[in-house]
């Protein structure tokens, strides 16, 4: 079964950070930061990482510490959408989130030294002995998360809740694209990239999954079951957020999706039969209940 593989990647990802954070010292922001990156999560990204490796031939203990500086940059990602001063959630992954179990400036330094520690373990020669390729890791993951890709797409997160008129299908795409894509992109082209080759048919694969999986994500917001998704939801529309399911409705929404989906799997022709965890990643991101 698919969650079964799922699982097994989550497993060595999660072993991977144990590791990483057995190098800081004992305190209460390592404490934080040990929470917000080992309580739980899919672990798609790491997933991501790990399967492009493999399809590329990176061997996997080098694979494991991409995927685990990409989950950091999750889990930092999430630490601060979930702050009072953006989301408000007092729940995550099930848990308390960080700044309910602690304060809000050890969530924010917790954010901050998850987003760091990335950049540590990218640059490190264990992620790739090529120091061209861990400079090329090191940039893309700059730009996906920065002030052209993360980042910029939460400020466009709360500019549209605002927005008048509301965003139209194609600025909601492109806002997603930041939000949610450029980090799953990253992901996806990170197997292609450490064995130096080209990143098109995981970044094709990738653009179109980023886009079903913020589908789904909102979706989820709406009809999903809170104790099985570990978060609040029903928050998109009380908060005015302008999403895929308030522009193009539910039924369009999951059409979409499932175009999306098609789409990914079409572009993975060239791996044959060992692309099909892949595949069922994708079928997995719009029939998730979590
Ligand atoms: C949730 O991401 C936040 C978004 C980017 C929409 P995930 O659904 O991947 O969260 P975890 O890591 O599994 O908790
Ligand atoms: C979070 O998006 C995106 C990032 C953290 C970059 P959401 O705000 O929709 O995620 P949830 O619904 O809180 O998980
Ligand atoms: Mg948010
Ligand atoms: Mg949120
Ligand atoms: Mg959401």
């Amino acid at each position: 079964m698919f969650r079964e593989v799922l699982n097994q990647h989550a497993a060595r990802v999660e072993t991977c950070l144990e590791t990483l954070f057995k190098e800081l010292p004992d305190n209460k922001l390592s404490d934080a930061m040990r929470y917000a990156a080992l309580s739980g999560g899919k672990r798609l990204r790491a997933f991501l990482v790990m399967e492009g490796a493999r399809l590329y031939g990176v061997r996997p203990q080098n694979a494991d510490r991409a995927a685990a500086a990409v989950e950091c940059v999750h889990a930092y990602s999430l630490v601060h959408d979930d702050l009072p001063a953006m989301d408000d959630d007092d729940l995550r992954r099930g848990l308390p989130t960080v700044h309910v179990k602690w304060d809000e400036a050890t969530a924010v330094l917790t954010g901050d030294a998850l987003q760091t520690m990335a950049f540590e373990i990218l640059a490190s020669s264990r992620t790739a002995a090529d120091a061209n390729i861990r400079l090329r890791l090191i940039t893309s993951m700059a730009e996906a998360v920065g002030g052209r890709g993360m980042v910029l797409g939460q400020m466009q997160d709360i500019l549209a809740q605002t927005a008048k008129p509301p965003l139209d299908i194609d600025q909601i795409t492109a806002l997603q694209a930041n939000k949610t894509g450029a980090l799953i992109t990253w992901a996806a082209e990170a197997g292609p990239v450490m064995s130096n080759t080209n990143t098109g048919v995981m970044r094709a694969y990738a653009q179109a999954i980023g886009l079903a999986f913020q589908i789904a994500d909102d979706i989820l917001d709406v009809e999903g079951n809170p104790e099985k998704a570990g978060k609040r939801l029903q928050k998109d529309q009380a908060a005015g957020k302008a999403t895929f399911v308030s522009v193009l409705g539910m039924v369009g929404a999951k059409n979409k999706a499932s175009e999306l989906v098609e789409e990914a799997c079409d572009g993975l022709e060239i791996f044959g039969g060992t692309g099909d965890n892949l595949r069922q990643l994708a079928r997995f991101i719009i029939d998730r209940d979590m």
